[in-house]
């Protein structure tokens, strides 16, 4: 049972959304929560916003909104601040990216895209090579640029009012880190912040800074971040929640989708080969190899951890997996992702399954952002810190505590998050063994 420690603390005054990268996906959630707010567009995508939960038994008919069940802040009480090291505010940048429609959705809301401009960024063009940037904090050293934001981070809380504040990592895909000895201690970290060490990356600054300001923070993208064991250990010292890494938009959202059915079935696996095309910036800057590297480990990880070839090795030692991207500017944001999977059923026969997944990134990408801020948020206020693995639903890469395996399957992920939330509000578990709806005795025999 729930101790009275978890119960959340209300949501109330401002919550600050703070975001290092202000692109595609930045842009388009606070487009998006704007034009909400002025009764001009739908949430849709957001489960904080348009999802309910079952509560008691499926005879009781309780299914609130979540929104409604827990306390959540409202999206009137949002504020929104961001770092880029290009100088365009949020509507130019909103522009730039092409991803909402210019006068259905950019124009009626210039005025307040416009009020939103990028702080300098952390920036060093070694870690995102395809990037030059220019509104950025001056000198390397990375001491100074860790200090500076935790500077940004209390002048835009007093600035805007601010009662809360949470950071989602929107930046670009840095190039691929190995966690190493320096990521192991927070007393290694800090001394190579200090040494301004190449391990070092500009994200790492970002969730450093947030968690000495006891900000929660989430990290978007596949690079590390925040999860390393000095940050986990920085989190748990100072009570702060953090999730990550990589928002689960398209062909791994489908992915973690379709491999459970096989495994759930009992389906071989032969192959999986997925492709995409890109033309937005993200997809310019994962055209450098060393980004691709971060996303690619992102990516590939999800099938060994659901199929779980050690338990069912004639079904699935041997799959070839492959993830491509492809930068292709004609499409934009407007993603395309093929899968082609090679399955074996019934006495060894082969099956195919394809899929084109005609997508929008940043479409799918912007209600996981607001989700997360949200849950973070919560979180906070119920007093959880350190990995918030209730939150994987929304991850490619689920951060987990030491020793344990990633739960990737998006409906298992599903069940922890709406069984974190019921726990939370002292609320029963569901475990869909539904035998009391047929068995009189059924109370009894679970005593026994
Ligand atoms: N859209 C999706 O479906 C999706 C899914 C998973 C992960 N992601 C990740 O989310 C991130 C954002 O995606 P996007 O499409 O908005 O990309 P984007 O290229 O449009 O925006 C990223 C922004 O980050 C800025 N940036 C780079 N380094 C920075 C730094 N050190 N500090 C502050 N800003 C910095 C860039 O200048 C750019 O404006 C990317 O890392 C991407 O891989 C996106």
């Amino acid at each position: 049972m729930r101790t009275e420690q978890y119960t959340p603390r209300p949501a109330e005054g401002r919550l600050g959304i703070l975001l290092p990268g202000l692109g595609a996906v930045s842009t388009t959630l606070i487009a998006g929560v704007e034009l909400a707010r002025r009764g001009l567009g739908r949430p849709i995508g957001s489960v904080t916003q348009m999802g309910t939960i079952r509560l008691g038994k499926r005879t009781e008919g309780r299914h609130p909104l979540i929104k409604d069940f827990v306390p959540l802040a409202g999206m009137e009480d949002i504020v929104f601040g961001a770092w880029d090291p290009f100088p365009q505010d949020a509507y130019e940048s909103a522009l730039n990216a092409g991803v909402l429609d210019k006068w259905e959705h950019i124009e009626p809301i210039k005025d307040f895209l416009q009020s939103i401009k990028p702080m300098p960024a952390a920036f060093d063009q070694r870690y995102v090579k395809k990037l030059e940037g220019i509104n950025v904090k001056p000198g390397r050293s990375k001491r100074a640029w860790a200090d500076a934001l935790r500077e940004d981070i209390r002048r835009f809380k007093e600035e805007k009012g601010c009662d809360r504040l949470v950071m989602v990592w929107c930046g670009s895909t840095e190039v691929f880190i190995k966690p190493g000895e320096i990521h192991q201690t927070l007393e290694a970290f800090e001394r190579a912040i200090d040494e301004d060490h190449d391990q070092v990356a500009p994200s790492m600054l970002y969730a450093y800074a947030a968690l000495m300001e006891g900000v929660p923070y989430a990290n978007g993208a596949p690079n590390l971040s925040v999860d390393f064991p000095a940050m986990v250990e920085l989190a748990q010292k100072n009570g702060v929640p953090v999730a990550g890494k990589d928002f689960k938009t398209g062909q791994t959202l489908i992915k973690t989708v379709l491999s459970p059915m096989l495994k759930a079935r009992m389906l071989g696996l032969d192959g999986w080969f997925s492709t995409n095309i890109l033309g937005n910036r993200d997809g310019e800057v994962l055209d450098d190899p060393e980004s691709f590297k971060t996303k690619e480990e992102s990516k590939l990880s999800v099938l060994e951890h659901i199929l779980q070839p050690e338990l069912y090795p004639e079904l699935y030692r041997n799959f070839y997996h492959k993830v491509r991207i492809n930068y292709y500017p004609p499409r934009g944001d407007a993603k395309e992702g093929w899968d082609n999977i090679d399955i074996r059923g019934w006495l060894d026969y082969p099956m195919q399954i394809k899929v084109d997944f005609l997508c929008r990134d940043s479409i799918l990408a912007a209600p996981i952002v607001l989700d997360l801020a949200l849950f973070l948020d919560l979180a906070s206020r119920s007093s959880l810190h350190g990995i918030q693995e209730w939150l994987s639903f929304y991850l490619k890469s689920p951060m987990t505590a030491e020793g344990l395996y990633p739960e990737h399957d998006l409906f298992i992920q599903q069940m922890k998050l709406k069984n974190t939330l019921r726990w939370l509000m002292g609320e029963e578990q569901i475990t869909h063994l539904g035998l009391e709806y047929y068995l009189d005795n059924v109370q009894e025999l679970a005593a026994v």
